[in-house]
């Protein structure tokens, strides 16, 4: 009797085992209430035109120079061109400063765009809050936002990431949850699809202005770092717009000539302990291409002494275990993630999905098409891969997985929500995604990261 309990004993638990190592991490049971996801209306609370006569409009800052101390402020005007200047000052400060900046249209099929001002504050002190004030007479507006810590291995830093924002009634939530989070980011590292627009006839450009004007209630206050998607390209050559990037490029610049690059579409930046490398999925890739040559010096470049933690951004996720843009990004992973891996890259963060999912630290930088060796294999070399294309936009949420979850992914989830990375020092950061759900916000998926330089270590354990 007791032997045949043995053996029954021995069977489950084999059949258990065999099990775990079959499947991947966890895929969430919790599934959101599937809801066709709608723009906001016109007139929407969230996309009041500010009072006031040719009133600064769509706000929004990013960083202006590599490490930290610029800041580029854009408005747009509607009326006139008016003032290019921006006043700012220290806080508790009298001395007030000007910086001048630039004024531009564009003209995309029937719309003529607002007057796009952009202007680059250099040469500010870290650690300081600043307030900064744009327009002029009764119209003028003042913001604020802080610059971050000195580069420097040390610097405690914390980031939000947004992706696949759009302007839908989710879109309202996720901003707003990423506001009111207790741990909210300094600055955004947003991963691409910004408006939507595209999703309109003609690409209607007017929800280029409403998109603007929705997120100016955080992003004229912190910088958001800019990664270009997919709808971020309105190539249209049948109604004559046959310039990618056109809509995108003219309201957000980013400083891409500070880290040697030729095209605002992939570029790199400092900040704090942070070297943050911006990739453009829908730009060439392959070998000699200028992003590629870029690159390759690019990531000869990075001091972990100085920047400790290597992050990428891209639209595409090259590790997406969902249905939907299932290996979209192969071709760019198969000439890139060799470098990821002999840079020990710690995190690269991407959108496209529109949902949620992590994976475990693993490369396929072994398949060579004649080694058949064509499954992902764990490597502590190489970066956690996290799709954060969950911010709600009008196409809504992706809920197909492919079945059984691949042992490469630790946790995936079809919800829309914000991440948020804690970097606490050179050695940790600590890691959040917050899916909306019922109108609040609550932590679905948490890693303690471990640097890839100062402490390799495998964190699952
Ligand atoms: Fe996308």
């Amino acid at each position: 009797m007791g032997i045949s309990w043995f053996y029954v004993v021995a069977i489950l638990l084999f059949i258990t085992n065999a099990a775990t190592l079959c499947r991947g991490g966890i895929t969430s049971s919790y599934v959101r209430k599937v809801e066709s996801s709608e723009d906001m209306p016109l007139d929407s609370d969230v996309f009041r035109v500010p009072h006031g006569y040719n009133a600064p409009q769509q706000v929004h800052l990013t960083q202006g120079d590599h490490v930290g101390k610029g800041v580029i402020v854009s408005w747009v005007t509607m009326d006139e061109p008016g003032s290019n200047k921006v006043l700012y000052w220290e806080a508790n400060s009298k001395i007030k400063q000007i910086a001048k900046g630039t004024v531009s249209t564009y003209r995309y099929h029937t719309y003529n765009s607002g007057y796009i001002h952009h202007c680059t504050i250099q040469n500010l002190k870290y650690n300081t809050k600043y307030y900064y004030m744009v327009g002029t007479g009764h119209s003028r507006r003042t913001f604020w936002f802080v610059t971050p810590p000195p580069v420097g291995p040390d610097a405690s830093y914390t980031f939000g990431l947004i992706g696949d924002l759009g302007q839908t009634y989710d879109s309202n939530m996720t901003l707003t949850h990423y506001e009111m989070n207790p741990n909210q980011g300094q600055t955004v590292l947003f991963v691409g699809d910004l408006s939507y627009a595209d999703k309109y006839p003609n690409h209607d450009n007017n929800r280029w202005d409403t998109w603007g004007r929705f997120v100016e209630r955080s992003n004229a206050y912190q910088p958001w770092i800019w990664t270009a998607g997919n709808h971020d390209v309105d190539f249209a050559p049948e109604i004559g717009e046959p310039e990618p990037f056109k809509p995108y490029t003219k309201r957000y610049p980013v400083p891409y000539q500070a880290s040697g690059s030729t095209s605002p579409l992939w570029y790199s930046i400092k900040r704090a302990s942070a070297y943050i490398i911006v990739l453009s999925t829908y730009s060439a890739t392959s070998k000699y291409t200028p992003q590629y040559r870029w690159l390759e010096a690019e990531l000869k470049k990075v001091n972990r002494k100085e920047t400790p933690w290597l992050i990428v951004l891209m639209h595409c996720p090259w590790y997406n275990s969902y249905g939907y843009h299932y290996m979209e990004g192969e071709t760019m992973r198969v000439i890139y993630e060799p470098w990821f891996v002999k840079y020990k890259v710690d995190m690269v963060f991407a959108g496209h999905v529109h949902a949620y999912e992590r994976s475990k630290r693993i490369s396929n930088i072994d398949y060579k098409i004649v080694s058949g060796e064509c499954t992902p294999a764990n490597n502590q070399s190489a970066p956690v891969y996290i799709t954060v294309g969950d911010g709600g936009n009008i196409e809504g949420l992706t809920t197909k997985m492919t079945e059984p979850q691949p042992k490469y992914s630790a946790y995936r989830e079809s919800s829309f929500g914000h991440a948020i990375l804690e970097i606490k020092n050179r050695t940790h950061a600590y890691y959040s995604w917050h899916r909306n759900q019922d109108g609040f916000s609550a932590k679905a998926d948490s890693f303690l990261f471990f640097n890839r330089y100062w402490h390799p270590v495998d964190e699952s354990y």
